[in-house]
Formats: C-alpha cells, sequence, structure tokens
C-alpha cells in the first residue's frame, strides 16, 4: 500500500461523510502496521459540538476491533460541491488522538488533492513536543 494508494481510499471513504452542517466532506484512510486499513468519514450533529472528524472516526473504528499500531493515515476534504482542491490538514483534537496510538517520529499523515499532489508529514513534525501516555 503506497501513499497515493492510501490517499485515494481517504477519497472514497469522503463519500460517507455526513456533513450537512458544514457542508465540508472528509474522508480518512487508516494504515495499519498489519496492514489492514481502517477507513472514517466526518458524522456531525444538529447539536454541532457533538461532531466527529473522519480521523478519529477511523482510529476509533481501529481501536474498537483491538488494533493498537499504525504507520500512517491519508486525508482527503473539502466543500461537498467540488473536488478535493487543497490539503485539509488534521484538526488539532485529531493529532492528540494519533498521539495516543502512534509514535509521533513514524507515524505519517498524508495529504492529497485532486491535482494529484501528495506531501507526507510526520505526526511529531505536526505536533511538536507533545504530551502523551508516557508523560503521565
Ligand atoms: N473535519 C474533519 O473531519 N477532519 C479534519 O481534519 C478537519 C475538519 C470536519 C469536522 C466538521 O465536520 C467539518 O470537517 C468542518 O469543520
Amino acid at each position: 500500500m503506497d501513499d497515493r494508494e492510501l490517499y485515494q481510499l481517504a477519497v472514497k471513504a469522503r463519500e460517507r461523510s455526513y456533513s450537512p452542517y458544514s457542508r465540508f466532506r472528509v474522508g480518512a484512510a487508516l494504515l495499519a502496521m498489519d496492514g489492514g486499513v481502517y477507513m472514517g468519514a466526518n458524522i456531525e450533529n444538529a447539536s454541532y459540538g457533538a461532531a466527529n472528524c473522519a480521523e478519529r472516526t477511523a482510529f476509533f473504528k481501529a481501536v474498537n476491533e483491538g488494533v493498537r499500531g499504525f504507520e500512517a493515515i491519508a486525508i482527503a476534504g473539502g466543500p461537498e460541491d467540488a473536488d478535493v482542491l487543497e490539503f485539509c490538514p488534521p484538526c488539532g483534537i485529531c493529532r492528540q488522538v494519533m498521539r495516543e496510538f502512534c509514535v509521533p517520529e513514524h507515524f505519517r499523515i498524508i495529504l492529497g488533492n485532486s491535482k494529484g499532489e501528495i506531501r507526507s508529514r510526520t505526526l511529531s513534525e505536526l505536533l511538536p513536543d507533545s504530551f502523551g501516555p508516557e508523560d503521565l
């Protein structure tokens, strides 16, 4: 599974977005160490604060299946009436959720767009000096 393939699965996951309020559709594809892929989309709510991001949907699905080791996540997000024109970086809450289950120097966050551009960053680049389980 290379970065482009994982990104294409994130584009596919975006089809399941439930986002009638923001009309901003996001999909994520999370690659586990064992090769499994867990897909997620953002799920919004009439009580806006109860929305769940695509990345956390994917993580919670995987963790609830007993998976704990992850290599990378690809994210595809943008307004509902268009292709994914811009990169969609993960929000701060999702970065912290990734921190719980990933090695920051190794786990990679892959962003893409419909122009065919792909960007890869480690979690430690996106969340430096982070607080994690071993700090407790
Ligand atoms: N959203 C995600 O699912 N992931 C991100 O990385 C950024 C934001 C969702 C939350 C909300 O449903 C919508 O996009 C607009 O913020």
